[in-house]
C-alpha cells in the first residue's frame, strides 16, 4: 500500500477540474473513514480480510439473525465513537464554497453529516437506526445497543415482536436513493472519489455515469482502484493529507484567505 506523499501537481489538476466544473459531486467510500478509526472492507486491514463478507448478506441475517447482531454490536464499538477526520471535513467545506453539490457515500457512518456535509445521499443506508423487518417500524441504534447489552439478542420490536435490522443495505438488498444518486451523476461534469475500491455495484456505477456524460473523474484512494481507467485524475496517497491539499489549492484559486 502506498503511503507516499501525494502528487502536488496532481493535486493541481483536481483542482483545476474542481473550479472549472458547472456541477461537480463527491463520490466516497470505506477509505475517507479508516483515518478516523473504522476498518475499510477491501484495504490491507480490511474487514473482509478478518471475516467472510456472507456475514454481511440479508440471506445470513435471516437465517442467524444472533450472530449476525453479535458481528454488528462488535463493529458498532468502533463506529459510535469515530469523529469526523480532515477529509470529511474538506468535503463539507468544498460544499459550503458552493464547489461540490452533493456528497453520495457508500459509508453507513454518518460521519459526512456530523462534519457539516448538507446534501448527503447515503446509497448503504445508515447505522444510526434499526428497523422492524415485520412492521416496519425504525428505532435509534443507541435503543437497540441497550436492547442487545442487555442480553436481548437478536433485538426485538417492542410493537411486534418482529427481528429489527440495521438500516443500512446488506448484501442482496437494493441500495437506497439511488434514482436520485443517478440523476445527480448524469448531470454532473465532475466527480470526486474519495476512500473506494471502486468494485461494488451498483453503487461504483456512480462515477462511470459521470465520465460516459463527458464529465471528468478524480479518484484519491491509497491502492489502484476497479476504475482506474476512467480516472482523468488519480491521487494516490492518504485521503486526509489529498483532501486538506485540495481544499488548501481550491482556496488560492478562489482568493480566499487562509
Ligand atoms: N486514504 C485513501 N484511501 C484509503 C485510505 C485512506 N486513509 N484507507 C483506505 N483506503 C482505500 C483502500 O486502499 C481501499 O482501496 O479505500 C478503499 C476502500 O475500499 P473498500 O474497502 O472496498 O470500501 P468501499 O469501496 O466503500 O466498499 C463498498 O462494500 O462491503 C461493502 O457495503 C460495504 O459500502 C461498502 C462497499
Amino acid at each position: 500500500m502506498s503511503e507516499k506523499p501525494c502528487n502536488v501537481e496532481d493535486i493541481k489538476k483536481a483542482a483545476d477540474i474542481l473550479i472549472n466544473a458547472r456541477h461537480a459531486i463527491a463520490f466516497t467510500g470505506a477509505g475517507i473513514s479508516t483515518e478516523s478509526g473504522i476498518p475499510d472492507f477491501r484495504g490491507p486491514q480490511g474487514l473482509w480480510k478478518q471475516y467472510s463478507p456472507e456475514i454481511a448478506t440479508i440471506d445470513y441475517f435471516l437465517n442467524h439473525p444472533k450472530d449476525f447482531w453479535l458481528f454488528y454490536r462488535m463493529r458498532m464499538s468502533t463506529l459510535f465513537v469515530a469523529k469526523p477526520n480532515r477529509a470529511h471535513y474538506a468535503v463539507a467545506e468544498l460544499e459550503r464554497l458552493g464547489i461540490i453539490k452533493a456528497v453520495i457515500t457508500q459509508n453507513v457512518d454518518g460521519l459526512h453529516q456530523a462534519a457539516g456535509s448538507k446534501n448527503v445521499i447515503e446509497l448503504h443506508g445508515t447505522m444510526k437506526r434499526a428497523v422492524c423487518i415485520a412492521c416496519g417500524r425504525t428505532y435509534p441504534m443507541e435503543v437497540v445497543i441497550k436492547k442487545i447489552d442487555s442480553g436481548q439478542i437478536p433485538p426485538l420490536c417492542d410493537e411486534c415482536g418482529g427481528i429489527l435490522k440495521p438500516d443500512t443495505v446488506l448484501f442482496g438488498e437494493p441500495v437506497k436513493d439511488f434514482d436520485r444518486a443517478r440523476e445527480l451523476a448524469l448531470m454532473s461534469d465532475a466527480v470526486l472519489v474519495i476512500g473506494s475500491s471502486l468494485s461494488v455495484y451498483p453503487a461504483a456505477y456512480i462515477p462511470i455515469f459521470v465520465k460516459e456524460m463527458g464529465g471528468k473523474v478524480i479518484i484519491i484512494n491509497m491502492e489502484p482502484t476497479e476504475l482506474d481507467y476512467i480516472a482523468d485524475v488519480i491521487i494516490q496517497c492518504k485521503a486526509g493529507d489529498a483532501m486538506t491539499l485540495l481544499l488548501r489549492e481550491v482556496k488560492e484559486r478562489l482568493g480566499i484567505q487562509q
